[in-house]
């Protein structure tokens, strides 16, 4: 029996083989295997150095009302490999040439009974594949449904993961650090009380996905070129420890309305024994298209502060009065109103923004709660509350965006959708010639609550074509857009450089809502951040909150130094100086880091990195040359000790260390730092202890 069983086991190996096709990366360390599986199943392998880091999965789609679904019974067709080897030059970025080296192979394959075919495109750099399915014009293919991708990601162990439950309408959790087998009892309670929130699974997560092996293998699952489709999520079998793809339904419950010619986003999964690897990477904007604005002279990185940590806070308000329980925008007379006496927006305090803005060198301000509607929008959904164009009596915006032109300043819009999509993108026009006429040249949208039309997710195909036709507007006008709460980037802006900045995760926001967990910011550059940028709010120095608003108990879990490092370990064009100016004026020789630090840059190294517990990194600004460090730290106390071989060689520099002080502590001792000079060269080593929720920043001056 044994003997039959064998021979069986061995046939069958040589059917897949007799169909496998295998593809390497252009450093070999990378092996991907396609192959057909009895039954014509289409399968892919991802072996790293000779060992299975993907198991056998499945590829393909189920399809609503259709007979046939593109699961199974295709047979092989013609199999093209070609290799690609470019730079290109990013508008903004880590770096300022990157490569896009891969070899590729497209697969095509024929499904006999219902005579359509299918490309399935693999990618593979060094650092991971990516591999999307296309569906090529064809008369038996049209218009379909997608009721699910099956695309199936079989993982070869019990790994640690770094994960955030599956959620259709929120990313802001903080993340998990599990066995991929006790996700299920680890399961958070959603985050908000959206009625739409929704966990669609207790093994449900989203992407990006970080893992660890037991032998010290990173794995990234993430996707590239979220265009026309919904976003995906990941369901776990965690017994066979095997991802499946998890799209985000729209109202109806559909997951993708597709016309053939099309493709799916590409699926990604990286690879490496070095974390460092993964944290560099630019694979997935490698995996979308060049920049489709010509001229991007008007695009620009951005270093500002804002009209807002005092509202996040809870120390002053959106909204003008309390008066009004029902406002509709444009009939009431809010000059009629009683003000409220805590509108943050007032005219008198965006000038106080404005000077301290001028006086330490910033790019913009930020103003939210300059418009109406905000008494009217909270606790309802409802379709029409903003009109993006009418300011609160309170608010100048003629003499403001005057003022602060003067002084060299720009103000930077806010568009609170209230989640009202429809609404936003009626009054988008008139929104955007309002910012021209004004002088504005980038906006920060946002959108809380539940989507209207109502049913609709944050994340679905619909939606994620609204966010991309907002930024492409944006880009008819020039302007910049800064989404918090659309879709987690998946690299577009490669394509769309004015998409400067995103939330699209737990931010600083989250640290006066109560906190956020220490090594949060070792986690996101793993996550999060392979996608685009993302709007943190760093640079919080007051980390009792109740010091600003009495009745806010909330604590920063972090230390000064710690908001210093982060402008150089959350790489972002946009840089958000977030606290209080009377707070950065209690300590202007640490101010003085947030001065200096650049936010654009030539060339980046990652000098050490683990998730979870800690990422150091070295950056050389791109206009300056000049070198800056950042280094934060998890929950343990530990030494970071590393070569400043970065530096260039032959030239000698004053190092200005900015780090926690020896009972630094980010619960009870959170802002003892200390500032030393020291002279350094690219022989010199810099060992530096960091406090539990610490840090430290470096400034890098030639002598
Ligand atoms: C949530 C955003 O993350 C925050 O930055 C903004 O201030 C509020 N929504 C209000 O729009
Ligand atoms: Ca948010």
């Amino acid at each position: 029996m044994k003997k039959i069983l064998c021979l069986f086991l061995i046939s069958l190996t040589l059917l897949v083989i007799a169909h496998a096709q295998v593809l390497r990366s252009p450093n070999g360390k990378l092996t991907m295997t396609f192959a057909l599986q009895t039954g014509g199943t289409p399968t892919y392998t991802l072996a790293f150095k000779g060992k299975e880091v993907v198991k056998p999965s499945k590829l393909g789609l189920e399809l609503k009302n259709d007979k046939q679904s593109m699961l199974d019974g295709f047979e092989m067709g013609k199999v093209d490999n070609t290799t690609h080897d470019e730079n290109w030059k990013p508008v903004w970025g880590e770096v300022s040439t990157i490569r896009n080296h891969y070899n590729e192979m497209a697969v095509t394959i024929r499904q006999a009974i219902s005579d359509r075919i299918v490309v399935i495109r693999f990618r593979l750099f060094d650092e991971g594949l990516g591999f999307r399915y296309e569906f090529p014009e064809q008369k038996n293919l049209s218009y379909f449904i997608i009721k699910e991708e099956r695309t199936q990601f079989a993982m070869a162990g019990n790994h640690t993961a770094f994960w955030i439950a599956g959620d259709y309408d929120t990313q802001e959790y903080d993340y998990t650090t599990s066995k991929l087998s006790e996700i299920r009892a680890l399961m958070p309670k959603a985050i908000t009380s959206n009625a739409s929130q929704t966990q669609f699974s207790p093994t449900g997560v989203q992407t990006s996905l970080m893992m660890k092996t037991a032998d010290g293998i990173y794995i990234n699952l993430h996707e590239a070129a979220v265009i026309n489709y919904a976003a995906m999520s990941l369901n776990l079998d965690d017994k066979a420890m095997v991802f499946q793809s998890w799209l985000t339904p729209d109202a109806n419950g559909d997951k993708g309305h597709m016309q053939a010619s099309c493709t799916t986003p590409w699926r990604t999964v990286m690879v490496s024994d070095d974390a460092r690897d993964i944290v560099a990477s630019k694979m997935i904007y490698n995996l979308n298209e060049p920049s489709k604005i010509k001229n991007t002279s008007w695009i620009h990185p951005v270093k500002y502060v804002g009209v807002w940590w005092e509202m996040i806070t809870g120390k002053s308000s959106w909204a003008y009065t309390n008066d009004l329980p029902s406002v509709h925008v444009g009939i009431t007379d809010f000059s009629k109103a009683k003000p409220n006496g805590t509108h943050g927006a007032t005219t008198a305090n965006v000038k106080k923004y404005i000077d301290f803005a001028a006086a330490n060198g910033f790019d913009a301000v930020l103003v939210e709660g300059w418009n109406q509607g905000w008494e009217d929008w909270f606790g309802h959904e409802k379709d029409f509350v903003f009109d993006f164009v009418t300011p609160y009596p309170d608010f100048d915006l003629k003499g403001l965006n005057k003022y602060a032109h003067s002084k060299g300043i720009k103000l930077i819009m806010h568009h609170e959708t209230s989640g009202s999509v429809r609404n936003y993108e009626r009054h988008m026009d008139s929104a955007y010639k309002l910012m021209k006429q004004y002088g504005y040249d980038a906006v920060k949208s946002g959108y809380v609550g539940n989507i209207v039309p109502a049913g609709e997710y944050h994340y679905s195909q619909w939606i994620n074509n609204h966010y991309l036709y907002a930024i492409q507007k944006a880009a008819e006008y020039h302007i910049m857009v800064n989404a918090h709460e659309a879709v987690r980037p998946t690299g577009i802006a490669r394509t769309w450089p004015n998409m400067i900045g995103n939330e699209s995760a737990r931010g600083t926001e989250f640290q006066a809502f109560g906190g956020s967990k220490v090594n949060h910011v070792t986690i996101l550059p793993f996550t999060r951040l392979l996608g685009g940028p993302m709007d943190y709010t760093p640079g919080i120095f007051e980390m009792d909150i109740s010091k600003i608003n009495p009745s806010n108990n909330s604590h920063v879990n972090s230390t000064l130094a710690n908001q210093l490092a982060l402008y150089v370990t959350m790489y972002s064009p946009l840089q958000m100086a977030a606290d209080l100016p009377e707070n950065y004026n209690r300590f202007k020789d640490a101010f003085q880091f947030i001065k200096d630090v650049a936010i654009d840059w030539q060339d980046s190294k990652y000098l050490e990195a683990e998730p979870g517990d800690y990422l150091t990194v070295a950056r050389k600004a791109k206009k300056t040359g000049q070198w800056f460090l950042g280094s934060v730290n998890g929950y343990e106390q530990r030494v970071s000790d590393i070569p400043l071989d970065f530096l260039d060689a032959g030239k000698t520099y004053t190092a200005t260390i900015y780090a926690d002080a020896k009972d630094a502590h980010y619960k009870t001792n959170p802002q003892a730092y200390t500032i030393r000079k020291v002279v350094v060269n690219n022989k010199s080593r810099l060992s530096q202890v960091c406090a539990p929720g610490g840090g430290y920043a470096v400034s890098f001056v030639q002598k």
